[in-house]
């Protein structure tokens, strides 16, 4: 297991291209393996997670080529082209689906292989194997097909297709995972199929199944596709995933003497609540050539040194900055004054309990943290404490620590960080290069 050692090397300064987007990335195999022909997608995350998405469809008979390029100026660019076999077209799998650490494989996966004429078998690390899955299982099994989990909702899922029933699904949690899932099994079914959400969700699927050629509607709350219908092929660039920027937004504002561009970071409303409540604290952040970027909105995000000061978040932000949560919590507690983080429960069901790993490893660094059954309040210190640091095998929880380790003189050990690999496989070398630049 790999460990990091993290010390302050004065002011970040410079440009960095922003990895390429995750959720967007594991969509980007499903659906083009969905499609009728072959798609191409630029800028892939070649990374653990959406590596298992794309195993997964290898698996079930897609013809799946990775084409990687190094560019000066781009950075890497992986390239894969998909040679989709339509809605139909899938095999059943040889041996067990491995999701790995990735919880948007497996529950996205369940809603396509739940429409499936076959029985297939998902799996996943410990960390994975410890999330609810109830919440896919639950409207799979209304729609009539047959889940089986170990006792609670637990993977392993052993997932028997049906013919499905088209349903009107009110969700009770806001998830993307869930509302994807649903939609992707209804392309299953005859009729149209309905998801209501108690709040927004991030809203790729539904961007990416309408370039694609499905019949969605999206009125506020309510998602619904009708079933049937085939999928055209994709020829699409991923844009930068903003939860990978966000480590570096938040470093460039709380390393002092810091200022950094981050080029072609995603910032589609659903997922931008990170820079919203960032700028509510203080935070110098410019949003510079506004483009899109196959079909979702696009901009080079430039960060200054910003003293911050505590406030107030609550659901509705923490929805739009879900995964933002670990580097919120730095942010805040470099901040003046107190942060309070309310209606975050969710994050209890992550790679890890996020609101207990993140309480407990600032609380290392001296910084005074109270923990709330669904949120936290963090008292800002000006100095913290460098210490041992623990990542309890959480991509987000290890970044957001060395972050956090990069304001100070002293050593921070972040340790067990293989984990990082799972979204952001250069993170540490882009800390470093960007330290070297000044
Ligand atoms: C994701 C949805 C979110 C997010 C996860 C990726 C997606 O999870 O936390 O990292 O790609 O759909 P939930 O659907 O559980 O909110």
């Amino acid at each position: 297991m790999k460990r990091i050692s993290i010390t302050n090397r004065g002011p970040l300064r410079g440009e960095l291209i922003c990895p390429p987007d995750k959720s967007i990335s594991h969509r980007a195999i499903i659906l083009s393996s969905l499609a009728e022909g072959t798609s191409i997608v630029r800028n892939f995350l070649r990374a653990e997670d959406p590596l298992c998405t794309l195993e997964a469809f290898r698996l079930m008979g897609i013809e799946i080529e990775v084409k990687s390029q190094k560019s000066e100026v781009r950075g890497q660019n992986n390239e894969i082209v998909v040679n989709g076999k339509g809605l139909k077209g899938l095999r059943k799998p040889g041996k067990v689906i491995d999701c790995g650490n990735s919880g948007t494989t497996m529950r996205i996966l369940s809603g396509v292989l739940a429409g499936q004429p076959f029985a297939s078998v998902l799996t996943g690390d410990s960390s994975l194997r410890s999330r609810p899955m109830q919440r896919v299982i639950t409207p799979l099994s209304q729609m009539g097909a047959r889940i089986e989990s170990e006792k609670g909702g637990y993977p392993p899922l052993r997932i028997t297709g049906a013919a499905l029933r088209p349903i009107r699904y009110e969700s009770p949690v806001a998830s993307a995972q869930v509302k994807s899932a649903v939609l992707l099994a209804g392309l299953y079914c005859s009729g149209r199929t309905t998801v209501i959400e108690p709040g927004k969700s991030r809203d790729h699927t539904e961007r990416m199944l309408a370039a694609v050629g499905a019949d969605i509607t999206v009125k506020g709350l309510e998602v619904s596709v009708q079933g049937g219908r085939g999928l055209r092929p994709m020829d699409m660039t991923v844009p930068g995933d903003l939860s990978s920027a966000a480590f570096f937004i938040v470093a460039g504002l709380i390393v002092p003497g810091s200022e950094l561009v981050i080029r072609n970071v995603g910032t589609n409303p659903t997922r931008s609540g990170l820079l919203d409540i960032l700028v509510r604290m203080g935070a110098e952040i410019a949003l510079e050539n506004e483009r899109d970027v196959s079909g979702e909105p696009v901009a080079d995000i430039r960060v200054r040194h910003s003293s911050l000061t505590g406030i107030d978040v609550a659901e509705d932000l923490v929805l739009r900055a879900i995964d933002e949560f670990p580097i919120l919590c730095v942010a805040a507690a470099k901040a003046s004054g107190t942060t309070r983080i309310t209606g975050a429960g969710e994050l209890r069901v992550k790679e890890s309990d996020r609101i207990s790993s993140m309480a407990q490893e600032l609380r290392k660094m001296a910084v005074p943290v109270e923990e709330l059954e669904h949120g936290l309040v963090i008292e800002g210190q000006q100095d913290l404490t460098p210490a041992v640091i623990s990542s309890y095998g959480d991509h987000r929880v290890a970044m957001s620590m060395a972050v956090a380790g990069l304001t100070e003189p002293g050593e921070t050990i972040i340790e067990d960080t293989d984990c990082v690999n799972t979204s952001f496989p250069g993170f540490m070398k882009m800390v470093e290069n960007l330290s070297a630049e000044k």
